[in-house]
């Protein structure tokens, strides 16, 4: 049983919240308390008014639903007979209100009289504008009068008409009617009629007079009125009601009794009354007495509220024009409205941003200026750290013939490639040699200096300013440098072909170098070398005398190279000390011993590459035994033992034994110990020059020629420069 009554107070709940929802989903908001009856025969009843003590806010608004005698019902007033016919929340109420009335008979006496009273609450007054006080009669004049605040008032006027034809269709100015206004806070109201002459002269048209406090605009006078108003009972009336009789302040202080509960409500003072009335904030609706009362509008919904051109967005309280994407503007279509293209905003963004690119831009360039400025710095700190001011002086003063160019570094990275690797022809503890092409289509090669050395950047002024000084046709030829990197860079002429050490040894290459060919080599190199110690102005000692350091260029002539360790040798010294500087195998004893350098070290040097060009044996040999090993040594015993013929290459025993002995006989010369007893380099030449003059003869007479250049088709397989190799060990020429 219990279970069951449980059963339906949930099924009444439910059914309840279902009527609730749609009756918000209809969005109408309440006006009165839940539970309360709303209207009464047609009147809507909002809170604070109501029909019960629970459901008004206070007696004043405790109105009756008379049911029981009229069908339709009607509401009244708080115990009186005064009937409501409309009530706004507004704070207005419209009651109908008696029509006071005096009539005479033809004898002069009173036949019927009403004076009514309207006696209201100090929450209800008579509104002092939308009524009029009337009278209507033509021997007629009257009062209301009553209480306004806390005292008496009093006001009236007179109406009087002497035919009927005085009177005038809706005018109320004192012929047969006359109006006055009556003043605010007015809460008692009592009607009094009067005449004249009791409607004497007026008689047969007039024996009535009325009077009434009624809404304006709910009567406008006709002459029929005079006579046909005594019909009428009641006219409306329009009541100003008000809470309380205090301030908005006052009332607020007391939250308990304060009547504006709803959330989105205002209190304001009324223009006429006593106390304060609630209304809502401006964008919502409803009853501003009731919780939650006040309800948002959807302005949307309404377009004579939100003239909106594209978009409508309600929010609480207001609403919002929304343009679309690509749009800006306020929306309204009775504003701006929404007008295509980039708004202010996006506008603003763009300029910031195009602004930060232009300052990184400039950021940039100015680095970049900063950047060349130091490289330009740099470079020219390096030139000089490379000693570029002597050498130019230098070259200024020579007045060299072959004029050396200063090259700038930007060509030769164009030259070379950026140095790519594919660009190295010879590698060796010196640095690194480099093929280049200069914009002229000359090939050049380019020597670079492995690290930054202060002993190897001495090395390379040196023979830039020995190389300067020579012009022999026999001497690779120095076009210039680079003094802009760190390191110094020289610039050669590209001799393709190889080195002698190559030649010699590399057995192919070998077999193709006749003993003609070796003796016309032999002869160049030592005219160069003669040259060097005699030929110039200041006498140059090589120092570094090696068959890897002689180049062939295509026609196998010789071209003396690497001029690094080489020393100016001042005219009135025969002898420097010098650290001993040079290769192993082809370095002068003497020198080795005592550290002075003359020019007779490159003369044992030469011997070396004499005794290599006969035999095709290395300087040095250690994978030979010990009485082997060295070259120079070992030809020496081997001449001793008069067994010369079993160690020559064999295209050079098949040369002039005559010739062949006399070279042999000039290397031993050249590789005595004591530099006093070895030839000097002019000798040399003329010896070798000689035998070469003697051979052009014999050869003219037998007209047999021998091809010299019979090695010509072997030439771009190799480059020169080994002798930057720091063994002298040809990676092509296998010992013996
Ligand atoms: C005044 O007279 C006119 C014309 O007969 C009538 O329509 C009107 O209702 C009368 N006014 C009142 C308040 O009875
Ligand atoms: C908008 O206003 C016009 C003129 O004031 C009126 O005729 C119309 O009914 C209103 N529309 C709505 C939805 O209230």
């Amino acid at each position: 049983m219990k279970k069951a009554l449980n059963l339906q107070t949930h099924v009444f709940i439910i059914v309840v919240l279902a009527s609730t929802s749609s009756i918000s989903a209809t969005l109408i908001p309440p006006i009165s308390k839940p539970g309360c009856a709303d209207s009464c025969g047609g009147v809507s009843i909002p809170f604070p008014f109501g029909t019960s003590k629970e459901c008004s806010h206070s007696e004043v608004f405790f109105l009756t639903c008379n049911s029981t005698h009229f069908n339709p019902p009607k509401l009244f007033l708080p115990g009186s007979a005064i009937e409501i016919t409309d009530i706004s929340l507004d704070g207005q109420l419209r009651i109908l209100n008696f029509v006071a009335h005096d009539c005479y008979n033809l004898s002069g006496a009173r036949i019927s009289y009403s004076d009514p009273t309207v006696f209201l609450s100090t929450s209800l007054t008579i509104n002092n504008t939308a009524n009029k006080f009337t009278i209507v009669g033509c021997d007629t004049y009257g009062f209301v009068y009553g209480r306004r605040l806390d005292r008496d008032y009093q006001t009236g006027c007179t109406a009087m008409c002497y035919g009927e034809d005085d009177v005038e269709k809706g005018s109320c100015s004192g012929l047969g009617c006359c109006q006055t206004s009556i003043p605010k806070q007015v809460w008692k109201a009592v009607i009094e009629l009067k005449s004249y002459g009791n409607y004497s002269k007026v008689f047969d048209f007039n024996n009535c007079g009325y009077a009434f406090l009624a809404e304006e605009g709910a009567f406008s006078f006709s002459p029929e009125n005079i006579t046909n108003l005594r019909n009428v009972e009641k006219l409306p009336m329009v009541v100003d009601w008000a809470i309380g009789n205090g301030s908005c302040e006052a009332a607020k202080m007391n939250s308990s009794s304060y009547a504006c509960t709803s959330l989105d409500s205002d209190c304001y003072k009324p223009n006429n009354g006593y106390g304060y009335r609630c209304s809502c904030r401006s964008g919502y609706q409803g009853n501003p007495y009731l919780d939650a009362g006040c309800q948002d509008i959807d302005e949307c919904e309404d377009p004579n509220l939100s003239k909106c051109e594209k978009r409508c967005v309600n929010t609480q309280g207001s609403f919002e024009c929304v343009c679309p994407k690509g749009y800006h503007g306020d929306g309204r279509s009775d504003g701006q409205g929404c007008i295509r293209g980039e708004s202010l905003l996006f506008k603003l963004v763009a300029g910031i941003s195009l602004g930060i690119i232009v300052v990184l831009l400039s950021t940039w360039w100015i680095y970049l200026v900063i950047q060349k400025r130091r490289l330009t710095k740099m470079r020219q700190q390096f030139f000089h750290q490379n000693g570029g001011q002597m050498l130019q002086q230098q070259l200024k003063r020579e007045g060299s013939p072959q004029t050396a160019t200063i090259f700038s570094e930007s060509e030769l990275i164009k030259a070379t490639n950026n140095f790519h690797r594919s660009m190295i022809v010879g590698q060796g503890g010196y640095g690194v040699v480099y093929k280049g092409v200069l914009p002229n289509n000359c090939l050049v090669a380019i020597k670079k200096s492995k690290e930054f050395d202060p002993n190897q950047i001495q090395q390379f002024a040196n023979e830039f300013i020995v190389l300067s000084q020579i012009n022999h046709r026999n001497v690779v030829r120095l076009l210039g440098c680079c003094l802009e990197t760190q390191v110094p860079l020289l610039v050669y002429e590209f001799i393709n072909n190889g080195t002698l050490f190559e030649h010699i040894h590399n057995k192919p290459k070998a077999r193709r170098l006749s003993w003609d060919t070796r003796l016309r080599i032999a002869a160049e190199a030592a005219g160069v070398l003669s040259h060097l110690h005699s030929g110039v102005s200041t006498p140059i000692i090589h120092r570094d005398v090696k068959s890897a350091n002689i180049l062939l260029d295509h026609t196998l002539s010789a071209k003396v190279s690497d001029f690094g360790a080489s020393r100016l040798f001042p005219m009135d010294q025969t002898q420097v000390n010098t650290l001993v500087q040079g290769t192993f195998g082809y370095l002068d004893p003497e020198y080795m011993l005592t550290s002075q350098l003359t020019e007779k070290s490159d003369v044992y040097s030469f011997g070396v590459v004499l005794v290599e060009l006969l035999t095709g044996i290395k300087a040095l040999c250690y994978d030979k035994p010990e009485e082997e090993r060295c070259l120079a040594n070992f030809f020496l015993s081997v001449m001793k033992q008069d067994s010369l013929f079993q160690i020559l290459d064999e295209n050079v025993e098949r040369g002039e034994r005559e010739e062949v002995m006399r070279v042999a006989i000039l290397a031993r010369n050249c590789l005595k110990v004591r530099g006093d007893e070895r030839p000097f380099m002019r000798e040399v030449e003329m010896e070798l020059e000689g035998l070469r003059l003697l051979r052009t003869q014999l050869h003219r007479s037998n007209s047999s020629q021998i091809t010299e250049f019979d090695s010509f088709e072997d030439t771009n397989t190799s480059f020169g420069f080994d002798s930057l190799k720091d063994q002298v060990v040809s990676p092509m020429g296998g010992g013996r």
